[in-house]
């Protein structure tokens, strides 16, 4: 069976370490990059990557992984070049583009997008940022960052910077760092505060604080940057961004074996002065971004002789329901594409029952 990335949950905690395990081997020396067991993963294999919102470090790492492993890759950088512009339905994008490829990676700005891909596809499908739902594939790159530097997840205590509401990066890792038994700190602006879709799902006890308080006890400093694009107004970002801004100051309050990540591209809140601080790991962590998503495409494409990395893990989503009533978000999916049925997934609380979109997660009631 065919198995798609579209959010961080539909790894096991298992799958997930195994892939940061078989990350590093993709790295070769250089100049014989990449090792020669790897460089024919992908060969005669085909991935249609549909870049329909702006991107740098996802795209390129996705192109260059698939290159690296000897295979092929096309790449649509914006939804003009698409017939999506023609009014061609998600469906059938997926219907077509899977007859002729072996993979679709997609970032797309409805939330759930990516969701509707897979349930079309008859190939595996990535998720490479759906508006302001889920980034999971950053956040394997985020792990693996952290788990080279620090030598664990487990127990660090993870302080999460920025705009919390519409940055699709925090949303993913949150979920992960959870699962894998780290401390969640929230800091954001008002108003761009963590959403209770996430914190709902979330088992641990997530703190909020301000930067100054906890930065002296932080093991990674996760910043991200206020999400201009996604914001309601003009005035709502003026008033967002330059609310935290890592500069040297903050630094010297930071412990001498922190780390400061950065999914990138960052504006103003994170100061080129400290680029040479040995803490920050922002580029390194871009750059990290090839390793783990050949790492991913192998696997997805079940070219990994040693062991299987992915299992027939399924998550354990509860159960799923068709409701009259549609998603009230206006970014989701199903707010764009009518021929999707309202389904919710049924998640149990101690007292209650939350209905959450199964496209975007976003809650009803
Ligand atoms: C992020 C994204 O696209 O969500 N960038 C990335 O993929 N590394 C972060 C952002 O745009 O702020």
């Amino acid at each position: 069976m065919k198995r798609d990335f579209v959010v961080i949950n539909d790894f096991s905690n298992l799958e997930i370490e195994r892939l940061l395990e078989l990350a590093p081997g993709m790295w070769g020396e250089r100049g014989i990059y990449p090792r020669i067991i790897y460089s024919a993963r992908a060969e005669y294999k085909e991935m249609v990557g549909l870049f329909l919102e702006s991107s740098t470090r996802t795209r390129f790492s996705f192109e260059i992984a698939m290159h690296r492993l000897g295979g092929g890759a096309s790449i649509v950088p914006d939804i003009q070049s698409t017939s999506l512009a023609k009014g061609e339905t998600l469906a059938d994008t997926a219907r077509v583009v899977s007859g002729m490829a072996d993979l679709i990676v997609i970032r797309h700005p409805w939330e759930g997008a990516a969701q509707v891909m897979a349930d079309y596809s008859s190939v595996p499908v990535i998720n490479a940022g759906d508006g302001a739902h889920q980034h999971p594939t950053q956040t394997l790159t985020d792990l693996y960052t952290i788990k080279n530097n620090k030598g664990r997840i487990e127990a660090l205590k993870v302080g999460l910077c920025g705009d919390l509401k519409y940055g699709r990066t925090v949303h993913s890792l949150a979920f992960a760092l959870d699962r894998l038994g780290a401390e969640i700190i929230c800091i954001a602006p008002t108003g761009l505060e963590m959403p209770t879709w996430v914190l709902n799902q979330v088992e641990s006890l997530v703190r909020t604080a301000q930067l100054e308080q906890v930065i002296g006890e932080l093991d990674v400093l996760y910043f991200t940057r206020v999400q201009k694009e996604r914001l309601p107004g003009k005035e709502s970002y003026e008033a967002a961004k330059g609310s935290h801004i890592l500069g040297p100051e903050l630094m010297s309050q930071a412990k001498d074996d922190s780390l400061v990540l950065h999914p990138l591209p960052r504006v103003d809140e994170v100061d080129y002065e400290i680029d040479d601080d040995p803490r920050t790991k922002y580029f390194e962590q871009s750059h990290n971004g090839v390793p783990v998503r050949m790492a991913l495409i192998a696997a997805l494409l079940d070219k990994v002789d040693k062991g299987k990395v992915l299992d027939a893990w399924k998550p354990a989503t509860g159960k799923i329901i068709i409701a009259k009533e549609r998603c009230g978000n206006p970014r989701c999916v199903t707010q764009h594409e009518q021929y999707l049925k309202s389904k919710f997934k049924v998640i149990l609380r101690s007292t209650h029952k939350i209905l959450s979109c199964y496209y975007c997660e976003q809650e009803i009631r």
